[in-house]
């Protein structure tokens, strides 16, 4: 049972079993139910079914998905391999989200290095919290770093209401704690900015609408939810101050991978002058590729995603079927907007340019491989 009254958490691993524990979203924002992940089957349905989703939060499940890997294959020495495929199919479960494969690249080189079956599970255990908190303390950082913009934005406004528009969630369910794009958001209303938020509500699965809603409901955020759609038109009308977004998987040359429709966003918010920001930690940077558009992998899901739409019916979730039965389905879930529609990232380390060079300052240790 989760306690509502309780700060929440989309995951956590029990303290009397130790099991590990998420926030089914697929119920938000109509029912608060906890899931047990008990298997690597479990783990990876939870992240293909988006029980859990977003990508910081993919990272972390990932990670004490490695977790429960080395628990239910690790015991003797010759389950290695049967480990091994483990986290492979783990790492395979989504393939836009390079936290992903970050986490469970950097879990299994951390647990491999350790010997003995038992130390192999305590130690992917507290990397897995490791994990965690940091994730959580980089969104704390990239809201303060980001509050400044939404302050500046107020004070040239004299205190009328700063206007943020934001697409999909990127809050604190995608996440840990805070959020990326939302961070900045929570900095600030804290510190008693009068702002308001534009949700997009993000078709097909509407995780505005469901998701950043009820997270910025709960926190008494001001928010109006608005068709994927209305944000061109509110900026023509001088309704939007500032966009900002999360990220699935950001090139260190600038490229952002999001939930589909940020590219439309993009491209309305350069022809009408509206700053459009992307928040992110580093974890969520790809240090390899350098193109995005042709580069980043985009997933497909199933169309019936499009075709129906989720909502709930005399206390029952239920789809609803609304293209005519026989019509095909096409179901992008991301597109990539390039570097040069961004005005900047906001980062666990600050604020910088979508450019290799400016990312290059602020991450020097992971752009140096790439420098020649
Ligand atoms: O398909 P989802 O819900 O996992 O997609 C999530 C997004 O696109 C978010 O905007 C992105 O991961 C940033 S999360 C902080």
């Amino acid at each position: 049972m989760i306690d509502p009254q309780k700060k929440m958490r989309p995951i956590w691993p029990d303290e009397k079993s130790g099991l590990v524990q998420v926030i089914d979203q697929r119920q938000l924002p109509h029912q608060l139910e906890a899931l047990t992940l008990h298997t690597v089957a479990d783990v990876i349905m939870a992240i293909q079914e988006m029980v859990v989703r977003g990508a910081p939060l993919i990272g972390v499940t990932a990670a004490w998905g490695v977790y429960v890997a080395l628990t239910e294959y690790g015991a003797k020495p010759e389950d290695d391999e049967a480990f091994a495929a483990a986290c492979t199919a783990i790492r395979a479960a989504r393939p836009t989200a390079v936290n992903l494969m970050w986490a469970v690249d950097r879990m299994q080189k951390h647990v491999l290095a350790v010997k003995g079956a038992s130390n192999r599970i305590v130690a992917a255990r507290e990397a897995a919290a490791v994990i965690t908190e940091e994730e959580v303390d980089n969104c704390r950082l990239i809201g303060r770093h980001g509050s400044g913009l939404i302050q500046d934005i107020s004070k040239q406004k004299e205190g009328r209401p700063v206007n943020i528009l934001t697409h999909c969630n990127a809050g604190w369910l995608a996440c840990v704690e805070y959020g990326t794009a939302t961070a900045p958001i929570y900095n600030a209303f804290k510190q008693g900015l009068n702002l308001h938020v534009w949700v997009d509500e993000t078709r097909p699965l509407n995780q505005g609408a469901r998701l950043t809603a009820w997270e910025l409901g709960q926190q008494g955020v001001p928010h109006t939810v608005i068709t994927d759609n209305a944000g061109g038109h509110l900026m023509q009308h001088g309704q939007v101050d500032l966009v900002i977004v999360g990220t699935d998987r950001t090139t260190h040359t600038g490229d952002v991978a999001n939930k589909i429709g940020t590219y439309l966003k993009a491209l309305a918010a350069y022809d009408n002058n509206v700053p459009f920001y992307v928040a992110l930690p580093s974890s969520t940077f790809d240090w390899e590729l350098t193109d995005g558009i042709r580069q980043i992998p985009i997933e497909t899901r199933d169309p019936d995603e499009v075709r129906c739409v989720r909502g709930l019916h005399d206390q029952n979730l239920i789809d609803v079927l609304i293209a005519p039965k026989n019509s095909p389905g096409g179901n992008y879930a991301f597109d990539v907007t390039p570097a040069r529609l961004v005005t900047g990232f906001i980062t666990e380390r600050g604020i910088c340019a979508a450019n290799k060079e400016s990312i290059g300052e602020l991450f020097p240790e992971k752009c140096s491989r790439h420098s020649s």
